[in-house]
């Protein structure tokens, strides 16, 4: 048996080794108490095959309490595959991974994660149907979902500003840490809510082109968790949030796109004790997913927006919920996705 971070056993996974094309990686499935299991791609550098799977197991553990969450009708998966050193052809090694999606027959539906784009999910798509994250097609949901991701986080903060600040994003400074493609929107909407900006990006030219619309301040990217700021908002890595980084931060609520933020979950009892509000990660950062489900099930637009507008409500019971009780509000969430995915699974047996 082979456990996730929780400890909760992983239900299936496969190793996967193809040295003709150069894939090597593996598929992991959490759950399918609710459904396939649905999680993305990522197509990255790492040491050792160890590395990689404990990256598998934590991420797809990760998606079964993200869909469960969301209400989506989807097990948690992920698929874990290892850069290749030297020169590959790419296109190869993702049709040999379509065939390994495949020949899991439905049990795991794959979309885009770092590293991967919708070209390599049409390249899969030429092998199996269990692809989601392809060029959206007219009237169904599809292409790049930060945008649904970025508007779930900005309805997650106008909730999260108003439970634990008692304001609106009008009176607030936001600390955004990575403005890619989910921080570059979220800084938008915020713009466009009338909060003030500070930015920090590794990469200038991505923090200098929202600089230069919204007149946002820019900080040094070691500096931006403990800016003086309202909310910080992690939409670069995962892990940003460890015990030195939390005994800086002058922000009281933390809420943002990057998957995995608390370092390790002890993080999140000491965030309780400094009195900063966490936003879990998963329930504010759904916008994606359900995007791709609604793609996957053949679903529109207009179901998406209405699946990412319940974000912001959900995070409000929960937030509610861990004051009432006095806890993290990452322990509501989890214990909420892990009610769901049981129940699910005891009606199953
Ligand atoms: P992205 O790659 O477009 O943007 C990330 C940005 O962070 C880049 O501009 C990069 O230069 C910057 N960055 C990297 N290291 C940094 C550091 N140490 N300090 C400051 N900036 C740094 O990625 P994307 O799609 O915007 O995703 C952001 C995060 O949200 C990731 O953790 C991703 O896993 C998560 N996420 C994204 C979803 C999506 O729909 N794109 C869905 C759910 C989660």
């Amino acid at each position: 048996m082979v456990y996730a971070a929780h400890g909760a056993p992983i239900e299936e996974h496969v190793r996967l080794e193809d040295p003709k094309s150069g894939l090597s990686g593996i598929i992991a499935i959490h759950s399918t108490a609710l459904g396939p299991g649905a999680g993305g791609c990522r197509f990255w550098r790492y040491p050792d095959d160890e590395a990689v799977a404990v990256d598998a197991f934590r991420l797809a553990e990760g998606m079964s309490y993200k869909n469960a969450l969301a209400g989506l009708p989807f097990g948690g998966a992920k698929a874990v595959l290892r850069m290749p050193e030297g020169p590959f052809d790419r296109d190869a090694l993702f049709r040999a991974f379509g065939r390994a999606v495949r020949a899991l027959d439905g049990r795991y539906v794959t979309a885009e994660d770092v590293g991967t784009r919708v070209r390599d999910m049409e390249v899969i798509a030429e092998e199996t149907r269990h692809v989601a994250g392809r060029t959206p097609r007219a009237g169904v949901a599809g292409g790049d979902p930060s945008p649904w991701t970025a508007l779930g986080v900005f309805e997650a903060m106008v909730v999260g500003a108003r439970h634990a600040l008692g304001a609106d994003l009008s009176e607030l400074t936001v600390a955004v840490q990575g403005t890619g493609s989910v921080g570059g929107f979220l800084c938008r909407m915020l713009a466009d809510a009338g909060a003030r900006l500070v930015l920090a990006d590794v990469d200038p030219s991505r923090r200098d082109r929202l600089v230069a619309i919204h007149g946002a301040k820019v900080v040094d990217v070691a500096d931006i968790a403990r800016v003086e700021a309202d909310i910080f908002a992690p939409c670069a890595l995962g892990g940003v949030l460890d015990a030195a980084c939390v005994e800086a931060m002058r922000a009281r609520l933390i809420c943002g796109a990057a998957n995995n933020q608390l370092a390790t979950p002890e993080v999140a009892a000491m965030l309780v004790d400094r009195g900063i509000t966490y936003v879990p990660d998963y329930a504010a950062n759904a916008g994606g997913i359900i995007n791709v489900s609604a793609e996957y099930l053949g679903e529109g637009p207009l179901d998406v927006e209405a699946r990412v507008l319940q974000i912001g409500p959900r995070v409000g019971r929960i937030l509610e919920q861990a004051k009432r009780e006095g806890v993290s509000p990452a322990q509501v969430a989890d214990r909420m996705a892990q009610e769901l995915i049981s129940s699910a699974a005891q009606l199953a047996a």
